[in-house]
């Protein structure tokens, strides 16, 4: 047998099989179950995504109800759970509070330590996710309160996932437009074959340690910069450049030193990412309705990226979905600390669908390494050693 090889970040290396999604880096292609993201975008809304990405195919009528109407009713969060929260530090970023809110509803809802029945039946695994995903919105939104010292704004049965989690954020009832397009990044989140946070999912789904660890672990590894914490960096970056006269200058300054552009490039896209496309569309078609309320933003934004791509794009780097979801979140009043955690929000459902997929074919994920330090050595006593 060869030697084996150490790849590194395990670029091009399969972990597992997967029904969920697909990516066509070359073509710049994303799949939800075989559907084009563009059509799910178009036509669907975030409840009936989530309900296919987690089971497969879309539902009927009578399912797609069944789910809605489980997301509305469990919303609420113990009240122990606000306890805890009341007790990190303020300053401290949302991820971190999600992380450890997250982690922290394992002890509550104790009944998430699964059996080996439980395992295998699927409707009760599908009411845990769903539970799951009803919750991490109230954690969000009422951590938003809390940390200004206002009480959480209770959530509210009779608005849709995208708007209740608006109406807990800002309380009162959103704007429409902003509903639908928190429900169009919402669906462009939620799933992305085995990133980094995707393959966490797997890991440590394999010891079958509960849910609760599964996604807190998620969370914390979406929280990094090169992961799901660029969307808050590309909005400091515009923030930092100003006025479009310096975009150039920046740019070049920023490649000059070998550091990275927030928002731009990926593993797998070669190309532009489909999932930018349409949020930049979303920009331009705000903006030709007259309701951009941070124009420089965005004309910052369209500046940078045609430089960037100039600069970048023959190496096969270009804007990836972090670039343009900032820019829009900041659109709808959202504080930029946010913008990851609403990520996690939207991602939940794909990495309770990978939950369950890798629990219906399970082996512990065990991988090697290459050793490459001391020989076996002898112990030498303190007063020994030079
Ligand atoms: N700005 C400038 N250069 C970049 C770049 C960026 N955003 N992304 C990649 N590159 C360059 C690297 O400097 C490297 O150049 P080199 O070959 O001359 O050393 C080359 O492209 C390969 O980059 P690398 O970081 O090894 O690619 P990767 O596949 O390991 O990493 C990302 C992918 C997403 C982590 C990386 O593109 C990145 O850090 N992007 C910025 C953060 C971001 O937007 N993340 C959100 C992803 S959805």
């Amino acid at each position: 047998m060869s030697d084996p090889t150490v790849v590194p970040g395990l670029e091009g290396i399969p972990a597992t099989h997967s029904a969920i999604s697909q990516i066509d880096g070359a073509a710049g292609q994303l799949f939800y179950r075989g559907y084009p993201i563009a059509e799910l975008v178009a036509q669907s809304h975030y409840e009936e995504v989530a309900l296919l990405l987690l089971d497969g195919e879309l539902p009927n009528a009578q399912s797609l109800e069944r789910f809605d109407a489980g997301l509305r009713a469990h919303r609420q969060v113990k009240y122990n759970v606000r306890e805890i929260m009341k007790f990190l530090p303020v300053t401290g970023h949302p991820m971190d509070m999600l992380h450890c809110a997250v982690a922290s509803l394992g002890m509550f809802y104790p009944q998430q330590e699964l059996s080996d029945a439980e395992r295998e039946n699927a409707s009760h695994l599908d009411s845990m996710a769903m539970r799951i995903i009803a919750r991490i919105p109230t954690i969000v939104a009422m951590w938003d309160q809390m940390r200004f010292g206002n009480d959480p704004i209770p959530p509210r049965a009779d608005l849709c996932h995208a708007a209740n989690f608006l109406y807990m954020l800002h309380g009162q009832d959103p704007d429409p437009l902003h509903v639908r397009i928190l429900d169009a990044c919402f669906i462009l989140h939620a799933e992305h074959t085995i990133n980094a946070s995707t393959f966490s999912v797997l890991v440590s789904t394999s010891t079958l340690t509960n849910p609760y660890h599964v996604i807190a672990g998620a969370i914390g590894t979406l929280a990094g910069p090169l992961h799901g914490g660029a969307n808050q960096q590309v909005v400091q970056m515009l923030e930092e450049i100003g006025k479009i006269e310096r975009v150039e200058a920046y740019l070049e300054s920023k490649l000059a030193a070998k550091e990275k552009i927030w928002g731009f490039g990926h593993r797998v896209y070669k190309t532009r990412d489909p999932r930018a496309t349409i949020l930049k569309g979303m920009m331009q078609d705000l903006a030709q309705a007259g309701h951009l309320r941070h124009s420089r933003l965005f004309e910052i934004a369209l500046g940078l990226e045609a430089a960037a791509e100039k600069h970048l794009g023959p190496k096969g780097i270009y804007a990836n979905v972090d670039f343009y979801s900032g820019v829009l979140y900041h659109e709808m009043g959202i504080r930029a600390d946010l913008f990851t955690p609403i990520f996690a929000m939207a991602r939940s459902v794909g990495w309770l669908a990978h939950w369950r997929e890798q629990l219906s074919n399970n082996r512990i994920f065990r991988p090697t390494q290459i050793y490459t330090g001391a020989a076996p050595r002898s112990y030498l006593p303190l007063a020994e050693r030079p």
